[in-house]
């Protein structure tokens, strides 16, 4: 018997080089007795400590897959992660399809734990809450965080917050490990970290979110207490608000359901601005969004712009408080140059004038600012773009929000929140929380008017809508809460003279 003592805390490298060196030596899977330092050795003194064998002799090779498989499943805390994979990889030198076996139990055991470790990563992103300290710059704004993982994440899960928050220097201290940025360099540290202490007004700013995000109408209590299970609650300054607002809230849906929805607002009227080619494209006193907007005409940044008719480019006040991120143009909006006219603009009037807000004073704008179609016959039907064009659109939407600085961002659909977050996200698993981005804005995410549009079964589209319209009642409400805590004239949002 071989016994292998890993730190166990996450780290990939550490468990590969142990493995390879088995491997090498054909050490069999039964023989390998993997512990974790700190835990003891063996009572009765069966197992020897051979020397580790090098693994440089033998070149292993191993399916595509695996690797990326390893390094989330390794992050997970189940002490019997290290034997598993490297039964996996054992087995993997013979049966090179392993992978694809999903009901082999390894390959079952190896899907639970990266499952876990996903949610554990995904739940990180939700529910840190950063507290401010004292700033040792004078420019740059300091936060630490306290955060309680199941799993080794802390590692795997800080770009996310890198790219979320590069303005700020913040501390993620978790008892398993923790990440630090400093606007230069992101350092994390597989260490067990203390709590740091820090209490600040951002607390009341999140229960004040909660509050009013909370949908009485939507709530399902066992899906939101799977989606933010209690364990964390004690570190979620909103939290302390659920027992109250789920008691309320039957009385709360009763009361939406006795107002009467508001009428939608006529079409705005189609007005097609012929920015391309114009003089003022270069003025160089044309205030900021109108300078993008002549910029953006001209875009070809990647080859959407070859066959749509033109850049379809955000609307609405430079100085909106709430701003909504749609996929890209369809074909009524790639005619008329506007964002959100057809009939996805229609669903979208409606349920913002049901919700109270007016369009006109919210900026709305699209992921994509050209249209994608295929032909069939005389007819152009809309393709969802890829990754890569949401990349390279990404710039136009990062300008727009550095212009106008919203207080809410609200994502419509998928795209929209790939293009706000960079990740890939069914919808379903981020609709309704609140997701901080950077200068105290939040992320609310709902579905796409389009989405709705083709749903087939009356049924569920009148969910579907009914959903889409009570999603934009809480955008409302938070609006609605924002101005009064904060008032219209303090920091960021409309009005702000600027
Ligand atoms: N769908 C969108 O995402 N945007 C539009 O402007 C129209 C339809």
């Amino acid at each position: 018997m071989r016994t292998v003592t890993l730190e166990g805390r996450g780290a990939f490298d550490e468990w590969r080089d142990a493995a390879r060196g088995l491997l090498a030596a054909g050490v069999r899977p039964e023989q390998v007795c993997w512990q974790l330092s700190g835990e003891g050795g063996d009572l009765f003194g069966t197992q020897t400590e051979a020397p580790m064998p090098r693994a440089q002799t033998l070149d292993i090779s191993v399916p595509k897959g695996f690797i990326e498989a390893a390094e989330a499943a390794i992050c997970h805390s189940d002490p019997d992660r290290f034997a598993l994979l490297y039964r996996i990889l054992w087995r993997l030198q013979a049966e090179r399809s392993l992978l694809q076996v999903r009901s082999d139990t390894d390959v079952a055991d190896l899907v639970r734990l990266i499952k876990n470790v996903r949610r554990d990563s995904h739940k990180m992103k939700a529910f840190v809450r950063f507290r401010e300290v004292d700033a040792v710059q004078p420019k740059r704004r300091r936060f630490v965080a306290w955060f309680e993982p199941e799993h080794f994440i802390v590692a795997r899960t800080a770009g996310f917050f890198q790219r979320r928050f590069t303005d700020m220097d913040w501390l993620i201290a978790t008892p398993k490990g923790s990440a630090a940025w400093n606007g230069q360099e992101l350092k994390t540290s597989r260490e067990p970290a203390g709590r740091p202490e820090a209490e600040d007004e951002t607390d009341e700013l999140w229960r004040t979110y909660f509050s009013n995000i909370f949908n009485p109408a939507r709530v399902k209590i066992r899906a939101m207490q799977s989606e933010m299970p209690k364990k964390y609650w004690k570190n979620m300054p909103e939290a302390s608000l659920i027992p109250d607002l789920i008691a309320g809230a039957e009385r709360r849906v009763q009361e939406m359901a006795a107002r009467e929805a508001s009428q939608p607002p006529a079409f705005h009227e189609r007005l097609q601005a012929q920015w391309r080619g114009r003089e003022e494209q270069s003025d160089p006193d044309l205030p900021p969004l109108e300078r993008l907007r002549h910029e953006a005409a001209g875009c070809t940044r990647c080859p959407l712009h070859c066959h749509a008719t033109q850049t379809v480019f955000g609307e609405g006040p430079d100085d909106a408080e709430i701003m909504f991120v749609g996929e890209q143009p369809g074909d009524t909006e790639d005619l008329a140059g506007r964002p959100f006219i057809g009939p996805a603009g229609q669903v979208f009037d409606e349920a913002v004038a049901a919700a109270g807000i007016d369009r006109s004073q919210v900026y709305v704008t699209n992921a994509v600012k050209h249209f994608k179609y295929e032909r069939r016959g005389k007819r152009r039907i809309h393709m969802r773009p890829d990754a890569g064009e949401v990349a390279h659109c990404r710039w136009w939407v990062s300008k727009e929000i550095e212009i106008i600085r919203p207080r809410i961002v609200v994502a419509l659909g998928a795209t929209a929140y790939l293009s706000l977050t960079g990740e890939s996200r069914p919808i379903a698993e981020v609709r309704g929380m609140p997701i901080p981005m950077q200068d105290n804005r939040m992320l609310l995410v709902t579905t796409h008017p389009s989405a709705i549009l083709r749903m087939p079964d009356p049924d569920l589209k009148a969910r579907s809508l009914a959903a889409f319209r009570s999603d934009l009642g809480g955008v409302k409400r938070l609006f609605d809460t924002l101005q009064k805590v904060r008032g219209p004239e303090q920091g960021e949002g409309p009005s702000r003279g600027r």
